[in-house]
């Protein structure tokens, strides 16, 4: 038994050979803006925590109330054992703030993503997919069969040569996704572009607002409410376990679309829904977005003096125009070991490398959140000129 996985061994080691090996570091305790990772105070500025709502009281407190009064489980599938009301209430209450018809929650952002596209396309249609999309979106096209027409980052002219290509092609559909904000560098979609297109090519328009959900958009809306496109975008995919401080995805749009989801939705027929605990902390953390964008206001502000201050030592950040700060080093190598250094310098900011980034564009990438104040991302600056300085990435 054990000698059937023994090939193993031998990939793990290429994968060493390689620099492509990794293993997480363990956090001890709640994830914050300095925190102990491997025995070791830091500061980090590698979470998606954007508005510091992992271990906010107020979603705390829901949480524990939920699980006292509803369990630690829904029991089963929700077709199979059905809904629960507190599942249905925090629908509706996403559907309002993100002013859309109506909502369905899935277990993750990866599991809306990958059911929402498997459930629309099929081997007839036809997906046009930016080349940096995230993974969930690549799996559920993967799996759909669909064919493909995959479109250089952000390259409008590409897309629309792709599209004018497929024009007179029979397809039952046609689905053009792209993230809100881009998740290795930081940039905003041309949304406004993109909608034209299409509009003009007869498309359905969807988003994945991982990055941009409590980020972009008056209070955290999302990248439609930043370019304010309201009614203009069919589907919209968010996260809660960023921003939103929690677990689980959700997908709002139209009723129809909804319906078709809770029937036609792998991930939502054939896998339990979000806990209790974690309904209840997603909808303090919506009611505390709702109520007072002081967090969102204050997470812009220091992702300003943050990449000021990067800009002003001599680092180059590449495209980024949010909270997602790329430092690029250039080969894998320096990328890891700036990651290392500063990490032994006090800072946990994590490197990305060849294949997730072209080659030559390996970097560290820095999340700054609302927790970040200016005394901390002062000593961050301090560390990240040190060792840029030291590894000759500015001079
Ligand atoms: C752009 C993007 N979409 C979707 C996801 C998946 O979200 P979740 O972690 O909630 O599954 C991620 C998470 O890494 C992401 O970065």
């Amino acid at each position: 038994m054990a000698d059937a996985l023994k090939y193993l061994e031998a990939e793990i080691k290429d994968l060493k050979d390689q620099s492509l090996y990794s293993w997480p570091r363990t956090l001890d305790g709640a994830n914050k803006a300095i925190c102990v990772y491997d025995n070791k105070e830091v500061i980090n500025l590698s979470a998606n925590n954007y508005l510091g709502l992992c271990d906010h009281p107020k979603i705390v407190e829901r949480a524990l109330e939920y699980t006292k009064k509803y369990g630690a489980g829904p029991g089963a599938v929700r077709t199979i054992a059905g809904s629960m009301k507190i599942h249905l209430d925090l629908e509706e209450k996403i559907a309002d703030f993100k002013h859309c018809e109506a909502c369905l929650l899935f277990q993750s952002g990866y599991t809306a993503n990958a059911g929402t596209s498997a459930a629309i396309l099929d081997k007839q249609s036809i997906v046009f997919s930016d080349q940096l999309n995230h993974a969930s979106i690549i799996d559920g096209i993967r799996i759909s069969g669909t064919a493909k027409g995959i479109y250089k980052h952000s390259d409008m002219d590409h897309l629309k040569q792709l599209l004018e290509e497929n024009r007179d092609k029979e397809y039952n559909r046609r689905l053009l996704v792209t993230d809100g904000v881009f998740s290795m560098d930081g940039d905003i979609a041309k949304l406004p572009e993109l909608v034209e297109l299409a509009r003009e090519y007869d498309c359905i328009m969807m988003i994945d607002d991982a990055h941009s959900s409590g980020v972009l958009g008056s209070h955290g809306r999302g990248t439609v409410d930043h370019y304010n496109l309201h009614g203009q975008v069919d589907i919209q995919v968010g996260t809660l376990s960023k921003a939103i401080g929690a677990l689980g995805g959700y997908v709002v749009g139209t009723r129809a679309l909804i319906d078709w989801l809770m029937n036609r939705g792998r991930p939502i027929l054939f896998s339990t829904s979000l806990p209790p605990a974690v309904v209840g902390a997603v909808d303090a953390a919506f009611d505390l977005l709702k109520e007072d964008d002081s967090l969102v206001k204050q997470l812009w502000q220091n992702r300003e003096y943050w990449v000021k201050g990067l800009q002003e030592a001599g680092f180059d950040v590449g495209q980024s125009a949010t909270p997602i700060v790329p430092i690029i080093a250039g080969e894998n190598e320096k990328a890891v070991t700036l990651s290392r250094r500063l990490f032994e310098e006090g800072l946990f900011a994590q490197s990305i490398v060849f294949p997730t980034v072209p080659r030559g564009t390996a970097r560290v990438r820095t999340i700054v959140t609302a927790k970040h104040t200016p005394d901390i991302l002062d000593r961050a600056l301090e560390i990240f000129t040190k060792v840029g300085k030291e590894l000759e990435i500015i001079s």
